[in-house]
Parts: structure tokens; sequence; C-alpha cells
């Protein structure tokens, strides 16, 4: 049976993100911390097509694409089926049609980027259109929410305070100045539950004051000066992600000398982020990264970007 909408295809764009800052409060009884974070999205972005098929599937193309899952540990193909679920709910015709996800990658597969995050949050507002569900901004969040703490900002974009597990989100009205970003791709992983494990182990029993976001960062960011912003960016996680991976002190090292205005490691690492002042001195970050050999990637990107979009004409798989 087709789709509600009846269009075989649904393409969408979402980006990656930095985290600009990083509070980390409390372990809550779920499991998760109670952490308040300035997310900005960047021009890096991820392109997922949901598409009516002969049977399910999943196919990964473009950078790393061969260390990413085409099983239901994608992160995608879960959102296809949540969606799936709510139709299925709801009684529309089509629901059980077999889709078929499609991932071009331009995020590196690297913890810190939310690159996974953002295949998510692009496959909900395929599956969304392709099903004809039309749901609401509130419930797709809520959806997105439930398939991981960055999913829902994958949505939103641009910058924005996250509160609670890092998904009660605030824009930030940032103005239209653009950031130039440098990321540093490790070549080892870092699992994020045992950084905030890590993290926990390394205050011990020290009282934990209420995350907050950085005194100054909002009004920085409408400023949009990189100069003002750089010395303001922090993240709590930074000693648990030195701890489980000291080479990343020499990245940041290498960034700092080579002028970035601000070094932090993203979210819960090992992506390292560095902030220019501007596309030279993006570039001066990232030749002196690349050229030292403490990174196994080094990538340039600029923010705020948008958050995920349908695209009328898909990019085709070179161009990632
Ligand atoms: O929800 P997500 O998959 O992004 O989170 C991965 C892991 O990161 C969680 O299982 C948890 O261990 C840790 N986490 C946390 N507190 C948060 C967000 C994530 O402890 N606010």
């Amino acid at each position: 049976m087709a789709p509600l909408n009846s269009v075989p295809a649904v393409t969408v764009r979402a980006p990656a993100k930095v985290n600009l800052s990083l509070a980390v409060g409390p372990l809550r009884p779920d499991g998760y911390h109670e952490l308040v974070t300035c997310f900005q999205a960047v021009d890096l972005v991820e392109q997922v097509t949901v598409r009516v098929a002969d049977i399910d599937g999943c196919t990964v193309r473009g950078r790393h694409a061969e260390h990413v899952p085409t099983d239901a540990g994608n992160l995608a193909v879960r959102a296809v089926r949540a969606l799936r679920d709510v139709a299925r709910e709801r009684g529309l015709p089509g629901a059980d049609t077999p889709l078929a996800v499609d991932i071009v990658k331009s995020v590196p597969v690297a913890g810190g980027m939310a690159g996974g995050s953002a295949d998510a949050a692009a496959a909900l507002l395929a599956a969304d259109q392709l099903l004809g569900l039309r749901l609401t901004r509130e419930e797709l969040h809520a959806i997105a929410a439930t398939l991981g703490a960055d999913v829902p900002f994958g949505l939103l974009g641009l910058t924005a305070i996250g509160r609670g597990r890092g998904d009660d989100l605030t824009p930030v009205l940032a103005g239209d100045h653009r950031l130039h970003w440098v990321f540093a791709v490790s070549g080892q992983g870092l699992s994020t539950p045992a950084v905030f494990r890590e993290c926990d182990r390394l205050r011990g029993d020290t009282p934990v004051p209420d995350p907050d976001v950085p005194a100054g960062l909002v009004a920085a960011l409408r400023g949009g000066d990189p100069h003002e912003i750089g010395p303001l960016l922090a993240n709590d996680l930074t000693d648990a992600a030195l701890s489980l991976q000291p080479s990343l002190a020499d990245t940041l090292a290498v960034g700092r000398a080579a002028g970035a205005l601000g070094a932090i490691v993203s979210g819960s690492g090992p992506t390292t982020a560095f902030l220019a002042a501007d596309r030279e001195g993006a570039i001066d970050v990232a030749v002196a990264l690349t050229a030292s050999k403490v990174a196994a990637d080094v990538v340039r990107a600029t923010g705020p970007a948008h958050g995920a979009r349908v695209v009328e004409a898909p990019l085709d798989d070179t161009v990632a």
C-alpha cells in the first residue's frame, strides 16, 4: 500500500554540532547526568533519504561509511521504525510499506560531533513526510529525545542551550555572525558513557554545583566576536576525556599554538574543536593540526547552521 502522501522518497539534510560549553551536574536516577550545554550546529551535514522499497534496508556512503552499522544499531533506522510505529498506531494507510534509508555522510564518524544524531534527526523528518504523519515540532522533538539526548538539537539547529539530559532546548538568538571551527578527529574512539563515568570517578565525593552556561557566553554569542567567545568555551568532560585519552592534550596544545582562540573537547570527545578568528585563522589551525599528525583527520566548518531540512535537489554521494 502506498504511503499517504504517495511521494516515493524524501531527502533531508541535518547538521553536526559542537558544544561551546558543557556543564555536567549530578548523576540522575535514570543514569543520565543533569547538564547545561550550549550547542551550535555547523555546516557539516548528513544527507538521509527515506524511500519506498521492496524490503526494509539501509545503505551508508561517504566519509568513514564503513564504520557505520546498517542494522537496527543505526540511529536513522531506529528513527524510521519509531515513526512507522506511530503510523501503525494511527492506522495510516502505508504504515507497513517497506522503507529503505540511504545515508550520505559528511560528518566524521567520531564521538563529539553527533553525526549519528544528525542521521536520526534527518530520518525522522523524512519519514514524517513520507508516511504523511505531519507530526508537530513538539511531537517530533519528543520522539527524537527517545533516540538520544542530542537528536532534538539535530532537528532544531542554529545555536541553543540544552538543559536536563541536553534535550530541553532554548534557542539562542546569536545573530548572523559566522564562527569558523576546526575539528580534529581522533583515530581512537571514546565511549560516551565511559567518559561520563570517568567524570564521576574523578569528582569522587566533591559536591557538584548546579550546571550553568559560562557567564557572558550568551552575550558574547550575540555580539559575534570570536575573540570574546573563544576564552569562554568550556567543557566539564575535558579532564575525563583527557584521562581516558591523554594524547588529546597534545592535540589541544597544537591548535592553541597555531592561534586558536578557544580549544575544547567537543561533547564527550574524542573530537576536539578549535575556534578561529576567521577563515584564514581556521586554515592555519587546520594546517598545523594536519602537519603535526596528532589527529587522524582534520575538518573545517562554520556555524551556526540550520537544523534538519527537506532538500529538493539531493546531492549525489560523490559530494560527501
Ligand atoms: O542519549 P545518548 O545516547 O546521547 O547518551 C549516551 C550516554 O551518555 C548515556 O547512556 C549516558 O551514559 C551519557 N549521558 C549522560 N548524561 C547526559 C547525556 C548522556 O550521562 N545528559
